[in-house]
């Protein structure tokens, strides 16, 4: 049998994906890759104490302390020394160098609160997203996963899902009916097609 390919989470928070992310793998929906890093750039991101409870290895690299140049060269190496394939930013709010994504083509892919090209790019992170869909008046958003190239939210869709907003949705409301209908299914959706990619890739 084909041997998973090896899954890196990259993290700065509550880890709401990275969790629908350990799930999805003891529920058997993704079979082809293996969760086997979670890196945080924040000590204090609950994703980390989500990782360390399903067993799974952690690491914590600081672009504040190390500047970014360093920060990246630690991050290349912590994926090396652990034969990291794919790498999945779940709630990643570092935005990564064309030299880091350069290494890694079609290697990396991202979750985005919303449907790309609506409301992406940088800046539009997290409530932000929301904010601005609120704000718009749009009347049907959603969760967009995508590969990572050089240009922020830029790369190409690999899976899509709308959303409806409805009368009285706050930024909160809003940010939790997308987790809830759309980022938590995509993000293990795609974790499984793209390692299945790789593993065949090889
Ligand atoms: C998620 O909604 C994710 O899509 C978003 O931040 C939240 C992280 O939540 N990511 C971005 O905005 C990236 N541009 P989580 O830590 O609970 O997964």
């Amino acid at each position: 049998m084909l041997s998973k390919a090896k899954i890196a989470v990259l993290v700065s928070g509550g880890g709401t994906n990275l969790q629908a992310l350990i799930d999805a793998q003891s529920a058997g929906k993704i079979t082809s890759g293996e969760i086997s890093l979670v890196i945080s750039n924040n000590p204090g991101a609950y994703a980390l104490t989500r990782a360390q409870n399903a067993g799974i290895k952690t690491a914590v690299i600081s672009k504040k302390e190390l500047g970014a140049d360093k920060f990246e060269q630690a991050l290349i190496e912590q994926l090396e020394e652990n034969g990291i394939e794919l790498i999945i930013l779940a709630g990643f709010m570092c935005i990564l160098s064309e030299g880091f994504t350069s290494k890694y083509p079609k290697r990396i892919i991202n979750v985005h609160p919303s449907l790309i090209p609506s409301f992406c790019g940088e800046g539009f992170y997290g409530l932000k997203v929301h904010e601005a869909a609120l704000r718009y008046g749009v009347k049907v958003t959603g969760a967009t996963v995508h590969f990572v190239n050089e240009i922020p939210d830029g790369g190409e869709i690999i899976l899509q899902r709308a959303v409806e907003i409805q009368d009285g949705d706050t930024p909160e409301i809003l940010q939790k009916r997308v987790m809830e209908e759309a980022e938590w299914h995509l993000l293990p959706q795609a974790a499984e097609k793209v390692s299945a990619e790789i593993i065949k890739s090889r």
